[in-house]
């Protein structure tokens, strides 16, 4: 089952460990990461999930594991396959490595970092594609993603005949209406939505008097009404927070009050 939170893991380097353990014994049950060394340790994560599976804070089968497959552009020199090889390869020894990073002999999501051009949905990302549901096919993957797509890759996708992905990971700015066109078609193809960036990329909804007002009133950080408000449009959220404080909120964000009218309100903000 798909949690209602997702913990992301970029950019904590040698706190990642620690802080991926401290996620989980502060209740998150997913756990975003990348094979992609640039922006993440990925088997710093597999050390934090050990570290809980030891303490017996949580078994692998209660969490869900996302990674990703990032491509040479996308990647520094510190490459989790052989950049010679094809792609459908790279793919497999990508999937391999983040096994053994994860510790684990499946990831519940696998998801296609970024299409290799803004322009559309090309051979490449087919051949990637095609050689991920290989992996999924074979049971080293549960579940396939694609990120920092727009509308036009999704369409094009689909429109080639291969299968759409069970999940669209995209960073949501509130002034693009939260990913509007994205969504909508998410919300026809049944894809589930993942947003990041729900913060940083929108200071002035977090700033916003009606936000502001409602976070008042229910004496809970504007941070929590935003999360909230993801949910109740839904988004499956992540949070990198490294404060175990904002982790806690974060969780928490779930009983926040938002009435149908506030939500649309929200969501209109733009
Ligand atoms: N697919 C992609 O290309 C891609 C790109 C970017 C990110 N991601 C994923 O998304 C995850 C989240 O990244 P993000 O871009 O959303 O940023 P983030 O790492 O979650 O950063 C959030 C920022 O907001 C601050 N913050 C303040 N109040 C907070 C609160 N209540 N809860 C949470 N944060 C609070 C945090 O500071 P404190 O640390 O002090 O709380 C932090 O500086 C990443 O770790 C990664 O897994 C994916």
């Amino acid at each position: 089952m798909t949690p209602d939170f997702l913990y992301g893991t970029a950019w904590k380097e040698d706190r990642t460990a620690a802080l991926t353990e401290l996620a989980l014994r502060t209740g998150f049950r997913g756990i975003d990461t990348a094979n992609q060394r640039r922006h993440y340790v990925e088997a710093a994560v597999g050390a934090g999930l050990a570290a809980a599976y030891r303490a017996g804070v949580v078994s692998r089968a209660e969490l869900f594991l996302q990674t990703k497959f990032t491509y040479r552009a996308g990647q520094d020199h510190r490459l989790p396959y052989d950049p010679a090889a094809d792609l459908s390869t790279q793919v497999a020894q990508s999937v391999q490595s983040s096994l053994e990073h994860l510790g684990t002999d499946y990831v519940d999501s696998y998801v296609l970092h970024g299409p290799a051009s803004g322009h559309g949905w090309t051979d490449d990302d087919a051949e990637a594609w095609a050689a991920m549901a290989r992996e999924r096919d074979a049971g080293r993957v549960r579940l396939l993603g694609v990120s920092n797509v727009f509308l036009r890759h999704l369409e094009q996708l689909a429109a080639s005949g291969a299968e759409t992905p069970a999940f669209v990971q995209n960073r949501c700015f509130a002034r693009f209406g939260w990913d509007r066109s994205v969504r909508a078609f998410c919300a026809r193809h049944g894809i589930q939505y993942q947003g990041f960036s729900l913060l940083t990329a929108n200071p002035e909804a977090l700033r916003h008097s009606l936000v502001a007002g409602i976070a008042a009133l229910a004496k809970v950080t504007p941070a929590q009404v935003v999360f909230r408000f993801a949910q109740a449009i839904g988004m499956l959220s992540l949070t990198g927070t490294t404060d175990a404080e904002h982790m806690r909120q974060d969780l928490a964000s779930r009983t926040v009050v938002l009435s149908s009218d506030e939500v649309r309100t929200i969501e209109n903000l733009a």
